[in-house]
């Protein structure tokens, strides 16, 4: 069988995860393997139509079709997003629809299911048969058991292909509305009380809709407040993943286009950020992609804690649930308090004008405040997945997280809480005497609140 693989990671061959497409090549000879490094060569493609259409033609001819990406950011890169896009506006779909595919990842486990459902429900858009993905971990394919995995994963894969087996939709189409937004002039001016607001956009000619919110939103604000599209400031590509950036947050490209000072001069001056996007196949555009895996020069610490954080989005986010994860869990882990999300899926102009307006003054509102939201599972756990990295095997290359984690407690382990300690040590043995088992649990409810009474007036509860 062909099988096609579309590598998209910036550092083409020299990629780790192209080592387990390598394994599984070495483990099935009887099958060719055609890679692709698309998201490597992205400047190239958007170039030349005829370089695009070679692989598109090999996509064609092709049994199955391998995405093979690390993760970055919660998704894929930029630049294998910009793949998506181009397969989309140059209408090569109809070579993907009917192929069998699985999407194959490393990455180190932080939120690899949102970049899997992303690709998977690109695929689905497509029209192709998504068998399965696998996330590996960077080092897995050091230790046997994993190969083996990997091994299962090709078999069941190029079996699928040959019984022509049947798999279920994840993700149903997504239907766009023709809802047009007029809004009216605003009366009330909402006073940012001496703090500075930044609107950060992508649009382009055509985003009416979303053009027209940040009308409202600017409109609706008095004070301090700029205005910046991502399509004009000097950037000149994505992230390279050389990780330069780990020893001390400097960035490989600084100096050589704005986007570090875009992020330092302007975003990290502001107490409010509204992002606003278009929405576009299953995300915001590449070129947010691109700002979201730049900002990662400040690698995995707390890039925007303490500021708020409002989205303006255009289009169907209802209908896209992995993006509202991701949107939920980035401003979780990465400390911004989120204000909220505003999208036109609205029946008014009027209801959309209410709810900007709204977005707009519960910013300030808790800006002024100084207000922050509890994490749920998204930041809790993501931190504890960054933690044991930092502290583990990514130490030698992030050393300023490594740094920072330790001025800032992140590293709370192992646990120094001494009554806890003490509890484990003294009085969980005692656990295991039935009498004394019996004593507890009878009465464990109360137990459990007991830290709490000394919180309240009334006692007698
Ligand atoms: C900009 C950037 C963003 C990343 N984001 C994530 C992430 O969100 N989740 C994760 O688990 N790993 C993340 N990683 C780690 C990479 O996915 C991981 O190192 C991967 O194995 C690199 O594969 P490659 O060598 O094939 O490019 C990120 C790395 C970079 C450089």
């Amino acid at each position: 069988m062909k099988i096609v693989v579309l590598h998209g990671s910036p550092k083409g061959e020299v990629s780790v995860t192209m080592q387990y497409v390598r394994y599984l090549q070495q483990e099935f000879p009887q099958h060719e393997f055609v890679s692709f490094p698309v998201a490597q060569r992205i400047k190239l493609l958007e170039k030349d139509p005829d370089l695009f259409e070679e692989i598109i033609d090999q996509v064609r001819r092709a049994d199955g079709i391998i995405w093979s990406f690390p993760l970055y950011v919660m998704t894929v890169c930029s630049q294998y997003q910009r793949f998506m896009e181009l397969i989309h506006e140059r209408y090569s779909e109809d070579a993907f629809a009917g192929k069998y595919c699985v999407s194959l990842s490393t990455s180190i486990h932080f939120y690899d299911h949102t970049a899997h459902n992303y690709i998977r429900a690109i695929a689905e858009d497509m029209g192709m048969i998504f068998v399965s993905c696998f996330s590996a971990e960077m080092q897995d394919l050091l230790k046997e058991e994993k190969r083996s995995e990997l091994v299962s994963f090709g078999e069941m894969f190029f079996r699928a292909i040959e019984e022509k087996r049947s798999f279920p939709r994840a993700f149903d189409p997504v239907r766009s509305s023709a809802f047009i937004y007029e809004p009216t002039p605003s009366q009330e001016k909402i006073s940012l009380r001496g703090k500075k607001a930044v609107i950060l956009h992508d649009i382009k000619e055509g985003d009416n809709n979303l053009e027209n919110m940040i009308h409202y939103l600017t409109n609706s604000i008095e004070g301090d407040i700029e205005v910046c599209n991502l399509n004009e400031v000097d950037i000149r590509g994505g992230c390279l993943g050389c990780c330069k950036c780990g020893y001390d947050n400097t960035c490989a490209w600084e100096g050589k286009d704005s986007f570090v000072d875009l992020y330092n001069n302007i975003l990290m001056k502001a107490d409010i950020l509204f992002f606003a996007g278009t929405l576009r196949q299953r995300y915001f555009s590449s070129r947010w992609k691109i700002f979201y895996d730049r900002s990662f020069f400040k690698t995995h610490q707390p890039w925007f804690k303490g500021q708020q954080l409002g989205y303006l989005i255009s289009g169907p986010l209802r209908q896209n649930e992995n993006l509202r994860e991701i949107i939920l869990a980035y401003s979780e882990v990465f400390e911004a308090k989120l204000a909220g999300i505003v999208t036109d899926e609205c029946n008014t102009s009027e209801e959309l004008d209410l709810l900007i307006s709204d977005l707009a003054d519960r910013t300030v509102t808790d800006s002024v405040k100084g207000s922050r939201a509890p994490k749920t599972f998204r930041g809790v756990g993501g931190m504890k997945v960054f933690r044991d990295a930092m502290w583990g095997k990514l130490r030698f290359v992030f050393q300023a997280d490594h740094r920072y984690y330790k001025k800032h407690g992140v590293y709370d382990f192992p646990q120094y809480d001494w009554k806890v300690r003490v509890l484990n040590t003294f009085v969980t043995p005692l656990v295991h005497i039935p009498a004394v088992r019996k004593i507890i649990f009878t009465d464990i409810s109360h137990h459990m609140i007991r830290p709490y009474q000394k919180l309240f007036k009334d006692k007698k509860k």
